[in-house]
């Protein structure tokens, strides 16, 4: 049995400090008013972009933390589950990131001016254009949807190691 052996702080630190901001970041994006043709973006939305793109900084660097340092401990799970859980972890990463660069884009598009929490201007990542720019929100849309699944799958996998299983596989990722 080796299921005692914990993920690092570092490791830790990064992945309750994404979900904190994930949380914020949903909750601002359902509450900030909708999108209309040629609207400047307010100060919710202004919170949206500073909040995505810290998420962004934050995934590229957990993730290049994840490649260059042992993070996740040998587990004793069944083949199957070290694989499928092995699988959702990679895709949370690949969804993050695809949701926080389709944002980005569809802000762009639009030709809004963003600066990062009102300290400094945000590089546009391309230039405007409505066309794309409609498109593009379908996918910022579609990316933060498919998200949202796959963190259910995670969260309720979570669980059910905590109460169905009782394993220690929860507590590799707890405090302590
Ligand atoms: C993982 C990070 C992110 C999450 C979870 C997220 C989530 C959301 C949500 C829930 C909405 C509301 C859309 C709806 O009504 O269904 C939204 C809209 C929007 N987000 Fe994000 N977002 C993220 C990152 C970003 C970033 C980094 C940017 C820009 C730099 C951005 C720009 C926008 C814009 C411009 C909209 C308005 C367009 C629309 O209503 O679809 N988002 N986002
Ligand atoms: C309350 C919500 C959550 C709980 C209870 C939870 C729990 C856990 C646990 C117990 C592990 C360790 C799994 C193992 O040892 O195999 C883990 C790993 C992971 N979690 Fe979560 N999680 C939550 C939310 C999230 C969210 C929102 C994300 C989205 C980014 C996420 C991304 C990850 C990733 C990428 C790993 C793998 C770390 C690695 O090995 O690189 N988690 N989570």
């Amino acid at each position: 049995m080796t299921d005692h052996l914990q993920y690092g702080t570092t490791a830790k630190v990064f992945h309750w400090l994404i979900v904190a901001l994930l949380v914020a970041q949903y909750t601002i994006g359902w509450l900030m008013p909708d999108i209309h043709r040629g609207m400047k973006p307010g100060v919710a939305m202004a919170f949206h972009v500073s909040i995505g793109t810290t998420i962004l900084i934050l995934i590229v660097l957990r993730f290049a933390w994840r490649l260059t340092h042992h993070v996740a401990p040998e587990s004793s799970l069944p083949p199957w589950q070290r694989l499928s859980s092995e699988a959702v972890h990679w895709l949370l990463y690949a969804l993050v990131l695809a949701t926080t660069i389709t944002g980005w884009l569809f802000a762009s598009f639009r030709g809004w001016s963003m600066e990062f929490f009102f300290l400094a201007p945000m590089p546009m990542l391309a230039s405007e254009n409505p066309e794309a720019g409609k498109l593009i929100d379908g996918l910022h849309q579609a990316m933060e949807w498919s998200l949202l699944a796959v963190i259910g799958i995670h969260v309720a996998a979570a669980l059910a190691h905590l109460f169905i299983y009782r394993d220690r596989i929860m507590q590799r990722m707890l405090p302590g």
